[in-house]
């Protein structure tokens, strides 16, 4: 099956034809099976598909469009965070840039493992940041896209080659052991809430200031 890019509320959309009586997810999953057998699969998904997806199927005609687009979607189960620092991303609703509506292989059903996640917008001078000429959009993971602007307001981190040390001070590593839980292991979500803190920073709940932060690691 191709892979469709973006709906937006208002596409209307050619669909095989289903039967009113029909529509319930067992029906969908007999097409789109994929959409409920990964590593990890969103909750949601065992609510029903027609929780996000509008089905109407008259005259003959099977029309899918979702119940509303961006953060307006997730928004209907989850309320965003009140905190006073919120993430760029995450405040403009482009929650499916990093999460799948989905399923996935990693938890959440992020778009990838945590650092390559965060550094396809923080990362400097990536190779493969693709902008469309002509729309300005910048291509990220799972078919995603921004505006250059967006993308541009990220800051970019100035790591080592290999992008696993050199943040938040030179020569610090991203990856390997978490000294706080042996069964952690070190990321971006080490030291930053990926949606929002109350802290500058988007520093991780629970820290208190940065000497705070570095105290947790290093006695
Ligand atoms: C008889 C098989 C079949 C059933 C049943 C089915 N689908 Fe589809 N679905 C398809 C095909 C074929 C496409 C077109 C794929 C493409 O465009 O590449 C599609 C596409 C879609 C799309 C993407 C929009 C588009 O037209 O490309 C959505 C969303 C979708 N289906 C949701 C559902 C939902 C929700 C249900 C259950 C109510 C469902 N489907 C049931 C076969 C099916
Ligand atoms: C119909 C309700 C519903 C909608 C709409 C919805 N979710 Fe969820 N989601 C849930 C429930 C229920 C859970 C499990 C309990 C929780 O964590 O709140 C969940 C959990 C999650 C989780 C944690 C992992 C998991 O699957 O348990 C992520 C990530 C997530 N949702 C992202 C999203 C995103 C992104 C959107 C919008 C594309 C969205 N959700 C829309 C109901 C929904
Ligand atoms: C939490 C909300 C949510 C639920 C529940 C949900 N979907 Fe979707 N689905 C979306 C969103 C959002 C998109 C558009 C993705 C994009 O634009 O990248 C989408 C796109 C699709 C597409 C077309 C694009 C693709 O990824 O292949 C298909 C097919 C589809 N959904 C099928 C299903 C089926 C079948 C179910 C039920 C088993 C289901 N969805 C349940 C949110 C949801
Ligand atoms: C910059 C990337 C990013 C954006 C944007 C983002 N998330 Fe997340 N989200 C994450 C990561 C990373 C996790 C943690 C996943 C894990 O368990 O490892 C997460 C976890 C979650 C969870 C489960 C834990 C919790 O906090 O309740 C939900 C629900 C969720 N996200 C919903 C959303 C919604 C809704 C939006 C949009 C308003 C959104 N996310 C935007 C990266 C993001
Ligand atoms: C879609 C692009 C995008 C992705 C992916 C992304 N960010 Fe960001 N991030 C931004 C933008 C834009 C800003 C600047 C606006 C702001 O301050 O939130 C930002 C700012 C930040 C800041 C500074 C916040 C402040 O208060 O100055 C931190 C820390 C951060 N991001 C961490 C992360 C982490 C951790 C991840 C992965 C979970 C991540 N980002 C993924 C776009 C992104
Ligand atoms: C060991 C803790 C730690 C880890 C791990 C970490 N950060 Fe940070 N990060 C910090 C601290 C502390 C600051 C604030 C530094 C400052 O203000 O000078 C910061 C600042 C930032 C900023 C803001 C930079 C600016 O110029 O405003 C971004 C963006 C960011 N981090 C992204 C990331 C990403 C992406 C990852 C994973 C690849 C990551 N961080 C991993 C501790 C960490
Ligand atoms: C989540 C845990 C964690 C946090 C938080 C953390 N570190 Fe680290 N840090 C490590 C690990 C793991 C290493 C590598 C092993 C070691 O040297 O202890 C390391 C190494 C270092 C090193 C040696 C780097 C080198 O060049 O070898 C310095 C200096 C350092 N950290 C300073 C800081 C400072 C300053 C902060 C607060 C901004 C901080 N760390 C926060 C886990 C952490």
């Amino acid at each position: 099956m191709s892979k469709v890019s973006r709906l937006s509320g208002e596409d209307m959309i050619e669909h095989p034809f289903i039967e009113k009586k029909d529509i319930r997810s067992e029906t969908c999953l007999t097409c789109h099976p994929e959409k409920k057998d990964a590593k990890f699969v969103h909750t949601a998904l065992g609510m029903g598909c027609t929780n996000c997806h509008r089905v109407t199927s008259e005259n003959n005609k099977t029309t899918i469009t979702l119940l509303a687009t961006g953060g307006d979607l997730c928004a209907i189960c989850h309320a965003a965070k009140k905190n006073s620092v919120l993430h760029g991303p995450y405040k403009a609703g482009q929650c499916l840039v990093c999460h799948d509506p989905h399923t996935g292989d990693h938890p959440g059903q992020t778009r990838a493992e945590i650092n390559t996640l965060c550094l396809s917008c923080h990362g400097r001078g990536q190779s493969n940041v693709k902008v469309n000429p002509e729309t300005q959009l910048v291509a990220l993971l799972g078919n995603q896209s921004v505006s250059l602007d967006d993308y541009r307001q990220a800051p970019k981190l100035e790591l080592d080659r290999g992008g696993t040390s050199g943040h938040p001070i030179v020569g610090h590593p991203l990856v390997g052991k978490d000294p706080r839980n042996k069964d952690a292991t070190l990321s971006c979500l080490s030291c930053h809430d990926p949606h929002s803190s109350a802290l500058p920073k988007l520093m991780a709940a629970g820290v208190k200031s940065q000497t705070d932060l570095c105290a947790e690691c290093h006695k």
